[in-house]
């Protein structure tokens, strides 16, 4: 039994890329062989198979086992590990569509292997959505929030969800005075339902002569961030933020503000029909020293629509960025700028993202030019920056 399930393992990767038969006929032969379940005579048979249930059964679990912790290695012949469904901190923060594409297309889909067979042969897209829906019911503490709202960050408005992510923000100042500025954040995921940020300003700007160029580290910023309440058949998101930002920047030539300043904010997201949202983020600015900066208020909103290529193919995603800001003490003006960009998935993964828009200042707009801003974004959590591709 156990050389022919092999054999037949091995013949089939053989062939370079598994077909959606060949893998199909493993797992029900393993389904049939390995397991107690009644054998099935062909894969036709799963067309009449309508509960989440049923279909995890005859499909799936010959290699994801009935507990959903994947199959033993004795069982399934291969030693590709099997990814865990009850560890709510990996299962909880794929979308639901994103797992049905991987269980249509297969593994390679999101750089994953071949082992994970293509099921969009045999399995419609409801009967693959309500297995992923019963897969999904692994992870059973609802604290996690789910990973619908794990939305494509925009530049400047923050994320109410929260994770595990590196981000290169930068921003070019045009024309005629040069800074080059970038964040450097590391976002690091805590529990289920909170965040810790570590953010690092650095900088180029170029003298008054233009000839040459001098390096510049900011106040630096600690974060954290805890999910509030989250619905996702309402599709919303709510978190508190709180960020302390460091005098740790050279005030006199503008990298810094020489003083502590808390920022305390709220983020709010609302998922909207046809892969649409509204990500949303109030704060305050308040320095320690009234000297040194003025307390300020600022709003963001973003809405943006996702667009997948055919098949579960590459994501762009437009964005429209409103942000406001108002000085609290010097009946300041108010600003407002708008920044429209576009985010794309560059892996396959999804896991490593570029987002380009330009700032554009709308109220104030003389001494303010417009900015180019940019991201590299890599959610490390997902894989690291060689996988998935
Ligand atoms: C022949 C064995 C096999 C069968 C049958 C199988 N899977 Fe998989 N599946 C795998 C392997 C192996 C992986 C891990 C791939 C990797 O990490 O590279 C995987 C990964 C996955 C993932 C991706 C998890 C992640 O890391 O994001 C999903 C979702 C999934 N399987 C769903 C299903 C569903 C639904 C079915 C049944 C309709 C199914 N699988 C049947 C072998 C199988």
């Amino acid at each position: 039994m156990f050389s022919f399930r092999k054999f037949q393992i091995l013949s089939c990767a053989a062939l370079g890329q598994l077909t959606a038969v060949c893998i199909l006929a493993t797992a029900l032969f393993l389904a049939s062989s390995a397991s107690a379940q009644p054998a099935l005579g062909s894969p036709a048979d799963l067309s009449t198979l309508t509960t989440g249930a049923d279909i995890f059964q005859k499909a799936c679990q010959a290699c994801h086992g009935a507990d959903g912790r994947g199959a033993p290695l004795s069982q399934t012949g291969f030693s590709i590990p099997l990814p865990d469904f009850t560890e709510c901190s990996f299962a909880s923060r794929e979308a639901t569509g994103d797992w049905v594409g991987i269980a249509h297309q297969g593994g390679p889909l999101r750089g994953f292997s071949e082992m994970m067979p293509a099921f969009g042969k045999a399995l419609t897209k409801a009967q693959l959505t309500a297995a992923i829906e019963y897969i999904q019911k692994f992870c059973t503490d609802p604290a996690w929030p789910r990973g619908e709202f794990n939305l494509p960050r925009p530049l400047l408005t923050g994320k109410a969800f929260i994770e595990d992510e590196a981000i290169v923000t930068s921003s070019l100042t045009t024309p005629g005075n040069n800074v080059f500025s970038n964040k450097l954040i590391f976002e690091k995921r805590l529990g289920a339902r909170s965040e810790f940020e570590l953010l690092v300003p650095v900088g180029w700007e170029q003298n008054f002569t233009g000839d040459n160029w001098s390096g510049h580290i900011g106040d630096i910023g600690l974060e954290l961030k805890h999910v509030l309440y989250d619905n996702v058949a309402r599709g919303s998101i709510l978190s508190i933020s709180s960020e302390l930002a460091l005098p740790t920047g050279d005030a006199a030539s503008g990298w810094g503000k020489d003083t502590v300043i808390l920022e305390p904010g709220l983020l709010y997201a609302q998922l909207l029909p046809a892969d649409a949202f509204l990500q949303t983020q109030f704060g305050f600015e308040l320095p320690a020293d009234l000297n040194k900066a003025d307390r300020e208020m600022v709003w963001r909103a973003a809405f943006g629509k996702s667009i997948q290529e055919p098949n579960w193919g590459r994501t762009w995603t437009p964005i429209l960025e409103i942000v406001g800001g108002r000085e609290l003490d010097n009946a300041g003006t108010t600003q407002w700028d708008v920044v429209p960009q576009m985010n794309i998935s560059l892996s396959k993964r999804q896991h490593i993202q570029f987002n380009v828009g330009v700032r554009l200042p709308v109220t104030d707009a003389g001494p303010r030019s417009p900015e180019l801003l940019f991201y590299f974004l890599w959610d490390w959590f997902d894989g690291s920056l060689r996988d998935g591709w």
